[in-house]
């Protein structure tokens, strides 16, 4: 059965749109029944719009806890009833408070190997590993979230990125950014066409 799912995305969204493109191609059995973002300027709600998909902005209110922000934002994607919730470049931790609503549903992407530089400016970090200490790779994952630890959680998929020695962050970003866009509708085709426990 085609999979519903919701995408999270406070930024650029280049992995929304490979989602979007894969749903609609039908490389992915799935259909992203909505996209929502805390950021109102973020250009993933254009590419959102513009493929047709529901789009909504839940932002944080000013001085609003967490756990909170977290309930609304889960009941925002429990309306959508979706099988998973995908954070495709999605850049606020989430609490228990929303977790618990979705177990075993959430799914994270992060530029990095398992284990490796978690939070953000994951990709600047690599490289800088790579100026000192003479790193020869970094990775993306995408992984299921089950509880507060940042980037961390059950990997669906990891591969590896060279860094090449003439590598800028321009350069080793557009290299990462192309292995995530692969790999997320990888990790994405193996999770619903996989059975699930009830
Ligand atoms: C991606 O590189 C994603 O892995 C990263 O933000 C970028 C969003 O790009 N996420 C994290 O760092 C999460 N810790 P996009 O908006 O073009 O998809």
């Amino acid at each position: 059965m085609t999979a519903r799912l919701v995408v999270l995305a406070s930024g650029n969204g280049s992995n929304l749109q490979a989602l979007l493109d894969a749903s609609q191609s039908g490389e992915l059995d799935a259909t992203i029944v909505a996209v929502i973002s805390n950021n109102a300027d973020a250009f993933a709600l254009t590419r959102s719009t513009s493929s047709g998909a529901t789009t909504i902005v839940v932002a944080a209110e000013p001085g609003e806890l967490r756990a909170h922000y977290d309930a609304r934002l889960a009941d925002a994607c429990a309306e959508f009833s979706p099988d998973y919730v995908v954070l495709a470049g999605w850049m606020r931790l989430l609490s228990m408070a929303f977790l618990a609503q979705f177990p075993q549903s959430v799914v994270n992407l992060h530029p990095a190997l398992p284990g490796e530089f978690p939070g953000t400016h994951a990709i600047e970090r690599a490289l800088q590993a790579h100026q000192r200490l003479g790193l020869g790779r970094t990775g993306v994952m995408v992984h299921l979230v089950p509880d507060e630890g940042v980037d961390n959680g059950p990997v669906i998929a990891a591969v590896e990125v060279p860094i090449e020695l003439d590598d800028t962050l321009e350069s080793l970003e557009q290299r990462v950014h192309a292995a995530e866009h692969a790999l997320l509708v990888q990790a994405m085709q193996h999770l619903v066409n996989a059975p699930r426990n009830p």
